[in-house]
């Protein structure tokens, strides 16, 4: 089914008033339901929910201020919730093996003590992630964190979360979940809604971009506009990089800030992946602007000094078809690498399927890590911040380095291209 692009208002997804505050933490309750929605104009599409929402509430936890989410599982079969570049404890990060059964409910803590960044929780079921993301788990978790105000970067309602993702929607408005079709021609959804266009005052916006596709990389262009980015996955950049092209791969988010202001109103501006455009900015009217973009913005943490360096190869197996890392796939009574609390390592991860062309990346919970290059060349601004999530083309290595702090644990790292990870390409390490 076509749809005329731009003629849907692009949703923002509301954010979630906490239940109660107890002690100085807050308390969210969240319920996993199925539930419909309309992606395509006159379709109802059956589809996943938190609280009921294809793409969830938007969390917005306070930098020191711990929160509690009550998840309480209305649907017919076991999930979990994962909140993805958060620093908590093993028991509340969604292991793949820690299932919340129909009808049961899990509290998990997030202790909020990490910098400011744009999170997104998501499910994790162990084998089933793939499709039960692409059938609406995934919600933005976003940490604001008082050490930023005095930048005055846009906010409020100014302040926007995007989430892009892809869908196959079929004649009767259902969402197709199938691998083998990942060639077919696919409907890019942005916070849920295909092409949709956003109304933007003439003045700066800050807008975080999520790719929660499991399967899609974005290549993304604003023509006739500056895209600024200031984040990656784990927070601020030390300084403001201008880009003409973005490239998220599966969870990845970067933060850009642009300025409305170049351009007259009634000017129509649009976000385009390569393929094809996905998002339209209308500039509608005059707007006053007390924000900044200012040329200095947050010193990274010091890079620790490394005392390991582990390989990390991640590898399709034609013969079994399944997905592998370091030769083995997913298991989770096997720890892979026991690392002790507060150490740093650097993991060199190589992408080994250079015949059959296929992109992988690399995912690990607990840590933001830094990326120290690609192939031995260091990596641009823009991916030199902290992240929990990087490339890894095919036939290439990236060195990345992580301090292993916080908490003792077992957690797991994966390729986010989820179906590459529910079929293998996952394994554990265990801080001690
Ligand atoms: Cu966003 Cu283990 O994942
Ligand atoms: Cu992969």
């Amino acid at each position: 089914a076509a749809v005329d692009p731009f003629t849907v208002a692009m949703p923002v997804p509301p954010v979630l008033r906490p239940t109660a505050v107890v002690g100085g933490t807050e308390v969210y309750d969240v319920a996993v339901r199925h539930t419909t929605t309309e992606i395509l104009p006159g379709l109802t599409t059956p589809v996943l929910g938190y609280n009921g929402r294809f793409v969830g509430p938007t969390i917005r936890a306070r930098r020191g201020r711990p929160a509690l989410v009550r998840v309480r599982n209305e649907m017919h079969y076991a999930t979990n919730v994962h909140l993805h570049g958060g620093v908590v404890p093993a028991s509340s990060d969604g292991h793949p093996s820690d299932a919340i059964a129909p009808g049961g409910w899990r509290a998990y803590h997030y202790p909020n003590r990490q910098r400011g960044a744009t999170l997104w929780y998501h499910d994790h079921s162990h084998h089933m992630e793939a499709e039960r993301v692409y059938r609406g788990l995934h919600g933005f978790y976003l940490v604001d964190d008082d050490a930023e105000r005095d930048l005055r970067l846009p906010s409020g309602r100014y302040d926007i979360p995007i989430m892009l993702r892809d869908a196959l929607v079929a004649d009767d408005g259902t969402l197709v979940f199938d691998p083998a079709r990942w060639a077919d021609r696919r409907t890019i959804l942005v916070n849920g809604k295909p092409q949709p266009v956003l109304r933007v005052a003439a003045r700066r916006y800050r807008l975080r971009l999520l790719n929660a596709s499991a399967h899609r990389i974005f290549r993304l262009a604003l023509p006739g506009a500056d895209m600024v980015q200031i984040a990656t996955d784990g927070g601020l950049l030390p300084a403001p990089v201008p880009r003409t092209e973005l490239s998220l791969t599966p969870a990845e988010r970067v933060e850009i800030v642009v300025d409305f202001r170049q351009q007259p109103v009634g000017t129509r501006l649009v976000l385009e992946d390569t393929s094809g455009p996905v998002l339209a900015f209308d500039v509608a009217a005059e707007a006053d602007d007390d924000s900044r973009l200012p040329d200095q913005l947050r010193a990274l943490p010091p890079l620790g000094t490394p005392t390991t360096v582990r390989d990390v190869a991640l590898s399709f197996n034609p013969g079994s078809t399944t997905f592998t890392i370091n030769g083995q796939v997913f298991d989770a009574s096997r720890v892979d690498a026991r690392i002790p609390l507060g150490s740093t390592e650097i993991w060199r991860v190589t992408n080994t399927d250079t015949a059959f062309g296929i992109t992988h990346n690399l995912h690990l919970h607990l840590v933001q890590f830094r990326v120290l290059d690609r192939d031995g060349v260091p990596p641009g601004p823009g991916e030199a911040g902290l992240k929990d999530t990087v490339a890894v083309p095919p036939g290439s290595t990236v060195r990345v380095q992580a301090t292993f702090s916080g908490f003792t644990g077992r957690y797991v790292y994966h390729c986010h291209f989820l179906e590459h990870a529910q079929i293998g390409m996952m394994a554990q390490f265990e801080v001690v």
